[in-house]
């Protein structure tokens, strides 16, 4: 596909994406979308813009860098509307292909996440597979393993990216009890720029856990970051699942 048809392709998918995530009223955690269109700009031609709600409040990237541990109640709470608002783009057929902390925003008292960045959406044809489809796009460590390797993408991919901004949530939470060192040596590989594949896998499916994690969350995590995205598990079932446990973290139940 010639350069400009893709950039049209693109755009098109974002359009589209949006339109199916806003309709009916759209959803609690995905940022409202006010319009979008083309503007004229020279030399490429015309650019996409989406215009979106502004969420007050603060990135979940910023909070985890700035902020004090989240309670693990919260860790749940946000998992859950994470999850619930990727069922819903799933159940349309809608895969975000850039779920990852810079792209949730929290809301001002922190009790809420909102979904935002709508700009690599793709909406799924079964059967039809152009080359938007198959980039190697995101962000790497929330990169789905397929995308690294530029196979279709499939809303498994973003089943992935939850696993990752999981796995985040809960070393913050409650980091698993290992050396500077070997953090070290783990942080300096998920930085190497563009490893192979099979690197890229075995960093970013490598899965350590903390005995302390509620065992429900480790289940979820690991089922999340399997290299096939077969074995990833559906979001609308985390999304039950989680949810389940927020409401029991809130009422005081088990
Ligand atoms: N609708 C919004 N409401 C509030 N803040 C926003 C909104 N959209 C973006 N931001 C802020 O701006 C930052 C970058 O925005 P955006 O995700 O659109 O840009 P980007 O170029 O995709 O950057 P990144 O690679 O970090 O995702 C977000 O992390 C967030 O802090
Ligand atoms: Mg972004």
């Amino acid at each position: 596909m010639a350069r400009d048809d893709l950039i049209g392709e693109l755009m098109r998918q974002q359009k589209s994406a949006v339109d199916a995530a806003q309709a009916g009223g759209g959803h609690a955690h995905i940022v409202a979308c006010l319009g979008h269109g083309l503007l004229p700009s020279p030399p490429e031609g015309h650019a996409g813009f989406v215009a979106t709600e502004m969420v007050r409040g603060v990135d979940l990237r910023r909070r985890l860098k700035t902020g004090s541990p989240p309670a693990m109640a919260l860790v749940t709470r946000w998992s859950a509307q994470l999850a619930a608002a990727l069922a819903h783009l799933h159940a349309r057929a809608i895969v975000h292909r850039d779920v990852k902390p810079s792209n949730l925003m929290l809301t001002t008292a922190e009790e809420d996440i909102v979904l935002i960045d709508f700009g690599l959406a793709y909406r799924i044809i079964e059967g039809k597979t152009d080359e938007a489809r198959s980039m190697r796009v995101g962000c790497a460590g929330f990169m789905a393993p397929e995308t690294y390797r530029e196979q279709p993408c499939d809303v498994a991919a973003d089943a992935f990216a939850f696993g990752q901004v999981l796995r985040r949530l809960l070393w913050h939470a409650r980091p698993p009890p290992f050396s500077a060192r070997s953090r070290a040596a783990a942080l300096a590989l998920k930085w190497t720029l563009l490893p192979s594949a099979a690197t890229y896998e075995s960093v970013h499916c490598t899965v350590f856990v903390h005995p302390a994690w509620p065992e429900a969350h480790t289940r979820t995590l690991r089922a999340c970051c399997e290299r096939q995205p077969e074995r990833r598990p559906p979001m609308a079932r985390v999304a039950e699942e989680f949810g389940q446990r927020a409401v029991a973290d809130r009422t005081g139940g088990a």
